[in-house]
């Protein structure tokens, strides 16, 4: 089978592909495509191995033609795949949630939180500047966790594995999603709250939502208003769940305490002002940039094409409804 990878990744997972007798097809840009080299590079492919960089609408499928049957994605969220599209035409799209990815971003989004609460950019900031000038009693002041109220939007894998990790820091663990965990509530000892609810009264607010329709923008200005003076809001989701304006509006109002982002609503474009907040951290979307989660990134979204080609029902499916009908 044919197989395009859009852009290298690391490990020899596309060596494997090969030895297992694909045809293996690397993009040379070691970059996003554009839509236009998209359509002509994906020629003849059975399976196409994407990014979440790379928009895969139904003009690439088509340009792709009719033996594309799988479009793996390497990553968790599939935003960047039009996956109406490829259901119906028969494709199957498949992901990569796995332990590793979620451990990665679920510890990125603590270095986030610990970094904002006791100012760990600002201050090594300063230090290099050559600020330093010995132990001063009034300098980086920050706040303590414990007993703080930390609000998980989304309570997901990682969005638990967040609120796992918050208990070693004693913090009050309040969560927000659609459907309420009782399951989830009894063993992480977490309590569900409505949005607003959660927004007013949680110190630090972690998002941990896919991007859909629904969350677009869920953070704005409506929302920060609500959300407690003086609390920090982390995103290690998708950029476009806060709209950036509205936040870099309510940062500069003094209203929020600071923000920690690892994704951004127009990557990889920030929004200028964001670099000027000595209290916004930003990080060019690496929560899940362990080696242990690429490995297995890797792996699994090798794994689903193979599987596909031979018939079997991947694990990590996205579009199940499509298994029946799919395109052999
Ligand atoms: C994911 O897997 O969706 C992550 O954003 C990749 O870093």
């Amino acid at each position: 089978m044919r197989v395009f990878v859009t852009r290298k990744i690391p490990g020899e997972h596309l060596a494997g592909l090969e030895k297992a007798g694909h045809e293996v097809v690397v993009s040379l840009f070691d970059r996003p495509l554009t839509p236009e080299e998209l359509t002509k590079f994906v020629v003849g492919a059975d399976g196409i191995l994407t990014l979440l960089t790379d928009g895969i609408d139904g003009d690439v499928m088509d340009a792709a033609g009719p033996a594309l049957c799988v479009i793996s994605n390497y990553a968790v969220g599939f935003d960047n795949i039009d996956v109406d599209a490829a259901t119906s035409r028969g494709i199957v799209v498949t992901n990569t949630p796995c332990d590793e990815v979620n451990i990665a971003v679920a510890e990125h989004t603590w270095a986030l939180i610990l970094s904002c609460a006791r100012r760990v950019v600002e201050a090594d900031e300063a230090t290099r500047r050559g600020a330093y000038r010995g132990w001063e009693p009034d300098i980086f002041l920050g706040t303590s966790l414990k007993g703080k109220n930390l609000g998980i939007v989304g309570l997901g894998r990682i969005g638990k594995m967040v609120a796992q990790i918050a208990k070693g820091f004693e913090m009050n663990v309040f969560y927000y999603s659609r459907t309420q965990d009782k399951e989830a509530e009894k063993e992480l000892l977490i309590s569900h709250r409505p949005f607003p609810k959660l927004l007013a009264s949680c110190d630090f607010v972690s998002l941990h939502v896919p991007l859909t329709d629904e969350t677009r923008h869920m953070i704005n200005t409506k929302t920060l208003s609500v959300m407690k003076k003086g609390s920090f809001l982390v995103n290690t989701a998708r950029g476009p769940v806060v709209d950036e304006t509205d936040l870099v509006s309510s940062i500069r109002s003094g209203h929020l305490g600071g923000a920690a982002l690892d994704v951004f609503d127009n990557e990889p474009n920030i929004n200028p002002e964001l670099y000027g907040m000595a209290n916004v951290i930003t990080t060019p979307h690496i929560a899940s940039a362990t080696r242990q989660a690429r490995h297995a990134m890797g792996k699994m979204a090798t794994k689903a094409l193979t599987d596909v080609f031979s018939g079997k029902k991947p694990e990590n499916i996205v579009n199940e409804k499509v298994w029946e009908h799919r395109r052999k």
